[in-house]
């Protein structure tokens, strides 16, 4: 085999066009490579590595002989297309919330819990991306010293929303700048130049959806039931970029220094912590990084075991393109991909 036949489904979205140039930029192999997305971009064409090529409209048809599919679209359309391509026999790497919680769907954060692969039964989910950057920061620290309990406040970036809500942002600041009246359309209110307290809907509990996959997600992807998670997720005017306080609480007292040196050693975070040459991480630094940055460590003055941090990371990146490849790379690197593919092959035979 060449490189497996790969399909990215949500092509044209915005994580979906980041995904192509992780793509290249991680040399993974790829034999053959179809873009797709709606019937909208039907004909489109997209460079990948100085090649272009023809985005198609996503069928049933699009999977066949596929070994692997990334789908990048919203969670109604992806619980439709991934058991399509599974049952062609490819394996799916899901980034929406579809079937992040079910238990027969690995959950991961390759630097976190890569072994979970082992156990995928054809689709595996990334996390929502406020949670990626969040364990990748907490995940380190637990390995030393349990956590209990984490408080976090987000500050997330309107791409975390989709194209077209950053399109809404360039229109308002636009609007908002020239006097013009705005329009909102992806949120319930104006985005520029404002915050907004609500990510997702709001459950019975007061919560929104968001924050709620903040506590399920981490406790998953830690194998840590019992942590306590207590998040409210807010949207702010940023293009690209996810900003994080998180308050943790552990088993036994964790200095800064401590922290700093776990967090430092952990691959795929950044340490960027001197305030007083003003350095800590901003969303205008982590774009186009697939690090998580993690600054501002701190005694929570609040609890004799407790850190404070900041955590920044590119959702777009790490958030989702990033962290769906790494999957691919583990299942591929684990022979995951052709056993699969063999599965299938078998199943197929005794039913004929
Ligand atoms: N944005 C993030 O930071 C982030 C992070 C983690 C996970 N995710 C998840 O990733 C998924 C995609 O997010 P996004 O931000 O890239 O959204 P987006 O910018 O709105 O892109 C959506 C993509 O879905 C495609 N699509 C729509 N209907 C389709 C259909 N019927 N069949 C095939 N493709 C269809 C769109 O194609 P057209 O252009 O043809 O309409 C577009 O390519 C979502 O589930 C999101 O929750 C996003």
């Amino acid at each position: 085999m060449n490189g497996p036949t790969v399909v990215v489904v949500g092509v044209t979205g915005a994580v979906g066009r980041v995904f192509l140039q992780v793509l290249a930029e991680r040399r993974f192999p790829v034999g053959e490579l179809r873009l797709c997305a709606s019937s909208r971009s039907a004909g489109k064409e997209l460079s990948v590595n100085g090649e272009r090529l023809r985005v198609q409209e996503t069928t049933p048809d699009s999977f066949r002989g596929a070994d692997l599919v990334f789908i990048s679209v919203s969670s109604g359309i992806s619980r439709k297309l991934a058991p399509i391509a599974v049952e062609a026999g490819a394996v799916v790497i899901d980034d929406s919330s579809a079937f992040r919680m079910e238990p027969t769907v690995p959950l991961v954060v390759p630097e976190i819990n890569a072994d979970d692969v082992e156990w995928h039964q054809g689709i595996l989910s990334i996390p929502n991306c406020s949670t990626t950057q969040m364990v990748m920061a907490l995940y380190p620290l637990h390995r030393a010293n349990p956590i209990k309990r984490v408080i976090v406040d987000s500050y997330q970036s309107v791409s975390g929303t989709g194209a077209a809500a950053m399109e809404e942002l360039r229109v308002q600041s636009r609007q908002v700048l020239e006097g013009e009246p705005t329009k909102a359309e992806k949120y319930p209110h104006q985005i520029a130049f404002s915050v907004l307290p609500h990510i997702e809907p709001f459950l019975e509990n007061g919560y929104t959806r968001e924050e709620w996959k903040m506590l399920e997600e981490t406790r998953k992807i830690m194998h840590a039931p019992e942590i306590a998670v207590s998040a409210t997720c807010v949207r702010v005017p940023v293009l690209v970029g996810h900003s994080e306080a998180v308050h943790v609480e552990f088993t036994h007292p964790m200095t800064p220094a401590e922290a700093r040196e776990l967090l430092a050693a952990f691959p795929g975070v950044r340490v960027v912590d001197d305030p007083a040459n003003n350095t800590y991480p901003m969303p205008i630094d982590c774009v186009g990084s697939d690090d998580v940055l993690v600054g501002r460590i701190r005694q929570d003055a609040s609890h004799p075991n407790g850190l404070a941090m900041w955590v920044v990371s590119d959702n777009l990146r790490k958030g989702a393109a990033t962290n769906a490849l790494q999957i691919a790379e583990e299942v591929v690197k684990r022979g995951l991909l052709t056993r699969q593919r063999a599965q299938k092959l078998a199943a197929r035979m005794r039913a004929r």
